[in-house]
């Protein structure tokens, strides 16, 4: 089975084309990806009118070349009128990518795929909508059944993913998810691939917007997690003591907006900050939310009696972060499962593991895009 898979949730425009054997090894065929994070560094955050402009801009282009990649790029097709007709509806709303979809697309030949799975939600709506229209006009002029997937459950796949074996390995449950992202801290209880119970939530800011949030205060550009990352790495521990929000707390929920404003307090009480005292408040800061990470996710663990912690979503990409969980995991004696370092942050092959597990729908279905989709009940 051939899956082309899309993701539009945020600022990175990708597209992968995957195969999956009867003993569901998984080849990757291509596997695209271009960030817009440059164009937004300069608001200091997503800007999502500008990111649904990106996503429009560049996706026909991204499907030209992953086509060409996996060898399935064929011209000499062309389109009924009636098709054509229903594709300008679907893409009424991105006109440009519509020319360039008539153009480039619909004149090639059916390639061998079996479905089509695509970024459904959570995350910024109008991006989600390119990719979810592009998908459905795809869907459409080929003939292809439908996936949507949930973005943050394609984090955890990718997670689960094992590269030696490239096939999502069979396991024991229950499992305890760690969801970080720009949008989400989440504790998930995982008692199979599709069914989720919340533990705990933040209560607040999440943890990846808490680091972009922090990086600006320092000075540093978007996205300012792995910058406040490579910052710490040469900052002094304990010099600017920060608090651990709610880690005595009696539940699973965090809370991350104290920790960030008393930076702000830090930093404006110091004034002009030297190059060694960023790194030490970087360091300080990482520390504090890894403390506070790893707090939380041992009394989660042994709440469930989880025989495995996995963690997803861009955040998962902090190596201190990764080490601490880790440390716990091998106290605990259960098992731990991170992403390969190029599938921590938005990525399509994420999205296509979720397609290979989800049901399909028909290839005309009309689709909403949802922005706060939640995995869990
Ligand atoms: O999952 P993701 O790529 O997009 C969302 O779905 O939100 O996560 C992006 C978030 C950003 O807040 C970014 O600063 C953070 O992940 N991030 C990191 C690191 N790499 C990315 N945070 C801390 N350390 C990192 N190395
Ligand atoms: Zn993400």
């Amino acid at each position: 089975m051939r899956i082309l898979s899309i993701e539009t949730s945020c600022d990175e425009t990708a597209i992968s084309i995957v195969e999956v054997d009867e003993d569901r090894r998984v080849t990757v065929l291509s596997d695209e990806i271009l960030s817009q994070a440059s164009l937004h560094a300069q608001y200091g955050g997503v800007f999502p009118a500008m990111a649904k402009r990106e996503h429009a801009r560049v996706i026909a282009p991204l499907l030209l070349l992953s086509l060409k990649q996996s060898g399935m790029l064929k011209a000499g097709a062309s389109i009924s009128l009636e098709k054509k007709e229903q594709i300008e509806k679907i893409l009424e709303r991105e006109q440009d990518l519509a020319i360039l979809f008539l153009k480039d697309i619909a004149t090639l030949e059916r390639p061998n795929i079996d479905r089509i799975a695509f970024t459904r939600g959570p995350g910024l709506e109008p991006a989600l909508w390119v990719g979810i229209n592009f998908a459905r006009a795809l869907a459409l002029l080929w003939d292809i059944p439908l996936v949507p997937v949930n973005h943050m459950e394609g984090h955890i796949l990718s997670a689960l993913f094992d590269a030696k074996t490239t096939k999502l390995p069979v396991l024991e449950y229950p499992i305890l998810a760690l969801l970080i992202s720009g949008g989400h801290t989440e504790l998930v209880r995982m008692d199979g691939i599709g069914t989720y119970t919340l533990l705990g939530e933040t209560q607040d800011d999440a943890v990846g917007e808490c680091f972009d949030k922090v990086a600006r205060m320092l000075g540093l550009p978007y996205p300012g997690g792995p910058e406040v990352a490579t910052l710490a790495l040469h900052g002094k521990p304990g010099i600017y003591p920060l608090p651990r929000p709610m880690i005595h707390s009696h539940n699973l929920d965090f809370s991350f907006s104290g920790l960030k404003t008393s930076v702000l307090y830090l930093v404006k009480k110091l004034g002009t900050l030297e190059e060694q005292t960023k790194k030490d408040i970087a360091r300080e800061f990482e520390d504090a939310v890894v403390d506070v990470l790893v707090s939380k996710s041992k009394v989660a663990l042994s709440r469930i009696g989880a025989k495995g912690l996995v963690i997803g979503g861009g955040v998962s990409a902090n190596v201190r972060i990764r080490e601490g969980l880790k440390k716990l995991c091998d106290e605990e004696g259960v098992d731990f499962f991170a992403p390969s370092k190029g599938l921590s942050t938005d990525n399509a092959f994420m999205i296509a593991l979720a397609g290979i597990e989800k049901n399909v729908i028909p290839p005309t279905s009309s689709i909403l895009a949802e922005g706060h989709w939640k995995i869990h009940s």
